[in-house]
C-alpha cells in the first residue's frame, strides 16, 4: 500500500506548527498505525531529518501512552480500539490520512504528536489510592465482594488514562477518565474508608484542568476500554454526597 500522512509537526510547546505532507510507500496491511509511522520515522532518518515525535509503549492497548487524532477523531475510526490496536488494514491504498496531536487546553503539547498528560497523574494523586494497615497480606478471601460489583468496579478499572475522552469532547471535559477512577476504587469495600474524601479531592483537581461535561457521550464513543459514561452519574453522585457530608460536618 502507499499512503498520504498529513502529519502535525511542531518542534516544541511554544513553536507553532503546521502540517507536513509524506507519502509512505511498502506499507503492509498488517502492520499496526504505529508501525507504519516507525517506517516513515526510519525513511525521516535516512534523509537526516527529524523524525515524527508520538508516545507509545505497549503496542497492546493497556498502557494508554499512545493516542492521537486520526481524521479527526481520537485513535482513528475503529470504536473499542487504541491507536496502537488500529491496523492498516483498515485503509485502503492510496488513502490520505490527517494526524494530529489531542487537542486540549489540559494537554499541552510537548513536541508533533505527544502531549503532556500529567492534569491525569495530578488527578490520580489527588484520591486515586487506598489506604492499607502494613503487616502480612490479609487472606484474598476475607473481604467478601458481591459478583456484580466486582464486575463494575472491574469495568471502571479497563481504563487505560490515554485521553482520548478529553480530547474528544467538546468541552475538554475530564469527567470519565475521573469517573473510572473514582468509581473502581469507590466501589469496593477497600475504597470507602477514603470515599468522600476522595470524590472531593479528584474532582476538585479535575476542574483545574478541564472543562465542564455536559452530557455530550463523546468521551465514551472514543474510548478505547468502552467506559461507560454511567460512570459519569456515579462520580456526580459520589461527588453532591460528600460535598453534603462536608457541608453537615
Ligand atoms: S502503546 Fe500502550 S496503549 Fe497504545
Amino acid at each position: 500500500m502507499e499512503i498520504t500522512l498529513r502529519v502535525w509537526r511542531q518542534p516544541g510547546p511554544d513553536a507553532p506548527g503546521d502540517f507536513e505532507t509524506y507519502r509512505a510507500a511498502g506499507i503492509s496491511e498488517d502492520m499496526s498505525f504505529l508501525e507504519m509511522l516507525d517506517v516513515v520515522n526510519e525513511q525521516l532518518i535516512a534523509e537526516n531529518r527529524e523524525p515524527i515525535a508520538f508516545d507509545h509503549d505497549c503496542r497492546e492497548g493497556i498502557c494508554g501512552s499512545c493516542g492521537f487524532m486520526i481524521d479527526g477523531q481520537a485513535h482513528g475510526p475503529q470504536r473499542g480500539t487504541a491507536t496502537c490496536q488500529l491496523h492498516m488494514r483498515q485503509y485502503t491504498d492510496g488513502a490520505e490520512i490527517t494526524i494530529e496531536p489531542f487537542r486540549a487546553n489540559g494537554f499541552p503539547i510537548v513536541k508533533d504528536l505527544a502531549v503532556n498528560r500529567k492534569a491525569f497523574d495530578r488527578i490520580v494523586e489527588s484520591g486515586g489510592y487506598i489506604s492499607v494497615a502494613t503487616g502480612s497480606a490479609p487472606d484474598a478471601n476475607l473481604i467478601p465482594v458481591p459478583k456484580a460489583t466486582a464486575d463494575r468496579a472491574m469495568d471502571a478499572a479497563a481504563c487505560i488514562g490515554c485521553g482520548a475522552c478529553v480530547a474528544a469532547c467538546p468541552n475538554g471535559a475530564g469527567q470519565l477518565f475521573t469517573a473510572a477512577k473514582l468509581a473502581h476504587l469507590n466501589l469496593l469495600p477497600q475504597g470507602k474508608p477514603e470515599r468522600y474524601t476522595r470524590a472531593e479531592a479528584m474532582v476538585d483537581t479535575m476542574e483545574h484542568y478541564f472543562g465542564s461535561c455536559t452530557n455530550m457521550g463523546e468521551c465514551s464513543v472514543a474510548c478505547p476500554a468502552e467506559i461507560s459514561l454511567d460512570f459519569i452519574a456515579l462520580l456526580n453522585g459520589e461527588y453532591a454526597k460528600a460535598k453534603l457530608r462536608s457541608r453537615r460536618a
